[in-house]
């Protein structure tokens, strides 16, 4: 059958479950929003606080405004702010609670405002809603409320929720089947989370954006103590590393006591796996660092030796994979999409072998060259892009198989990939991707050795890699950063070039700059400038040049002074020092790893343009860490 490249509206209604009794994941539509979702129910009394620490551990998911609802002393408590998220200004929030309901806003439907947040109520009060996504037929829903005398306080769609919840609930008296049947009208993609003060149960529903459950047992005890549901890990993991992942077109129903887990559209029961989390708490945390940013960049220096840290075996089988794949594509969005495009240098260079490479938003203009022995791989931190699922699912009804390289174990991506490479960067929590970006790097570099039979040779020259980046990142050079970055953070404009895998990289250096910063940047193909950028140097104009002791390097020099002789400032990036350079930064020479070396002063240099101009790089205006939106 051919398949519809541009989806259907997904809808939990009797379509998609009469099809396969599951939603399956190409039924929907990605157009579910970043938010942070948090919930507690169990033995804890301080279930208020502990869901405001942990929302403040998802607020990279969004940050226009925050809210809590928490069932205290028998009372429900509610608390809605507008901007980062602070203390919960009621003292009522710190005993006797032990059921709460948490959520960090990225505005989408209505207006930034306190009565906009969550969670939202039901006409009685007692069903708080949370939750991430969109519920596209909310005004038909709302009109058919309405209609049945319900009241709407705030403008989201999301308000339909408690209150169709509610309407399900005078029908069947159960709250986790008026949740499952609420579901079933509902258009969209959704993470949804529902409090119940009568029952005290908390109900969790997922058709799209992630949802985690964290079990919490006391020692030597078999049965739980507590239950956290979260859209992310690092919000519980103070508490708990056993976890259970709910899938698309899962719910599952706890009282704090114990858990159940069903299909959204049958209602039969699911049986659910224990994991247990293996990364240190504190890679989650910010440590003595002021951003999240600067810590992850200073992580490089044992991160990429982490990713490099792969099984041979595997690597092997996934070059032969590639070997005998009859077109691989390889796709990603944003920073990982610069990963991908310089893999494409990895392969031609070292394996003389042909991937083709798109943006993941771009890929399906091109499933006509899919075929069922095509490989595609993905690449992506979170494991959650919505352009990279729709890539995926795209591949998937041509046949093909897909290889996830991603950093979110348990991810969407990676459970749904034939196989996965994890780069075990640990968590990323800034917006701006750095050291997710050097272990996707590392780990394509490796897969392009195999190809090439030289699988030792490039693992060897990784290791090397990551011990210089470990040499690297020492205080001297991070402050000679920060130097240059006070001489030019004035600039309202600034110019990266690069040829070979050092022109992704100079894209890449642009978005960084760019989201972090606000300065105008742009990256360019050093070969590129004659054909028009040129035009926009002026007297002083800086211009940063990436280089490697390499094929490429006599021409981007000779690009660095097509620039010089047009009055740029010329910011050389490498491991040689050239006339032509006004300043230099010496990275470490690291041959085809050069990519991964040279792109490293980029991101502390962006990050100390954003600090410069008194912005804060960990939240950077109108974006989102995780994708989760077509
Ligand atoms: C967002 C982030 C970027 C990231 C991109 C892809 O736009 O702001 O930093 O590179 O998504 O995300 P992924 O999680 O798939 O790597």
């Amino acid at each position: 059958m051919a398949e519809d490249v541009t989806g259907t509206p997904g809808r939990l209604g009797s379509g998609a479950c009469d099809v396969k009794g599951v939603p399956r994941l190409h039924h929907l539509h990605y157009h579910a929003r970043m938010c942070g979702i948090f919930g507690y129910a169990g033995k804890r009394t301080d279930a208020g606080v502990i869901a405001i620490e942990g929302l403040k551990n998802l607020e990279y998911r969004g940050y226009d405004s925050w809210g809590i609802a928490s069932k205290c002393g028998g009372e429900l408590l509610i608390e809605k702010n507008i901007g980062a998220i602070g203390e919960i200004k009621s003292e009522d929030f710190s005993g006797r609670c032990s059921l709460s309901v948490a959520h960090t806003r990225w505005a989408t439907h209505g207006g930034v405002t306190q009565r906009n947040a969550h969670p939202h109520l039901s006409e009685d009060g007692s069903i708080a809603v949370v939750h991430n996504g969109i519920v596209e037929n909310y005004l038909e829903l709302r009109r058919d409320l309405k209609a049945k005398g319900h009241t709407f306080l705030s403008e989201t769609d999301t308000e339909v929720i408690p209150h169709l919840i509610e309407e399900e609930l005078k029908k069947s008296g159960d709250f986790a089947e008026a949740v499952r049947s609420a579901c079933m009208n509902f258009d969209g993609r959704y993470a949804i989370l529902a409090l119940h003060t009568k029952s005290n149960m908390l109900v969790a529903a997922r058709t799209g954006s992630p949802l985690i459950i964290g079990v919490e047992r006391n020692a030597g005890h078999a049965a739980a103590s507590g239950y956290f549901i979260a859209s992310d890990i690092p919000a519980f993991i103070k508490h708990t590393r056993v976890v259970q992942y709910l899938d698309d077109g899962e719910m599952a129903a706890t009282n704090g006591r114990s858990i159940s887990f069903m299909d959204i559209c049958t209602g039969e029961s699911r049986a659910k796996r224990e994991i247990k989390i293996t990364y240190r708490l504190e890679q989650a945390q910010k440590g003595d660092y002021e951003h999240f940013m600067l810590k992850e960049i200073m992580d490089q220096k044992e991160s990429v030796a982490r990713a490099v840290n792969q099984d041979e075996g595997e690597i092997r089988t996934i070059a032969e994979a590639i070997r005998r794949a009859k077109g691989t594509f390889l796709v990603g969005c944003g920073t990982a999409a610069k990963a991908c495009m310089a893999a494409e240098y990895f392969f031609s260079v070292i394996a003389e072998h042909h991937v083709n490479f798109a943006p993941a938003s771009e890929f399906k203009m091109f499933h006509h060259f899919l075929k069922p022995d095509s490989l595609l791989i993905v690449v992506s931190q979170s494991g959650e892009t919505a352009d990279v699922l729709e890539a995926m699912r795209v591949a998937r009804d041509k046949g093909a198989k897909v290889l996830a390289i991603v950093n979110v174990e348990g991810s969407t991506i990676d459970r749904d990939a034939d196989y996965t490479l994890l780069i075990n960067a640990g968590p990323e929590r800034a917006v701006a991707s750095t050291k997710a970006l050097t272990g996707q790097l590392a780990v394509l570099l490796l897969i392009a050795y195999a190809l090439s039979e030289r699988l030792k040779d490039g693992k060897t020259l990784l290791l090397e890699s990551a011990s210089a980046i470990n040499d690297m990142l020492n205080p001297r050079f991070v402050e000679r950063l920060e130097e240059l970055a006070e001489k030019i953070h004035e600039n309202d404009d600034l110019y990266i070039i690069g040829k070979s895998w050092n022109y992704p990289m100079a894209l890449e250096s642009a978005i960084k700059i760019q989201e972090v910063s606000y300065v105008h940047a742009e990256g360019f193909a050093g070969g590129e400038l004659k054909h028009g950028p040129i035009a926009l140097i002026e007297k002083g104009s800086p211009c940063i040049v990436l280089t490697g002791a390499d094929e490429a390097l006599q021409d981007i020099l000779s690009n660095a002074q097509e620039l010089k002789a047009r009055g740029a400032m010329i910011i050389g990036v490498g491991p040689q020092k050239f006339e032509v350079f006004d300043e230099w930064i010496k990275v470490p020479e690291a041959g085809t790893a050069q990519a991964i070396l040279n792109i490293i002063p980029i991101q502390a240099l962006a990050y100390f343009l954003a600090v410069k101009r008194g912005k804060n790089p960990d939240m950077p205006r109108n974006l989102a860490k995780s994708v989760t939106v077509k």
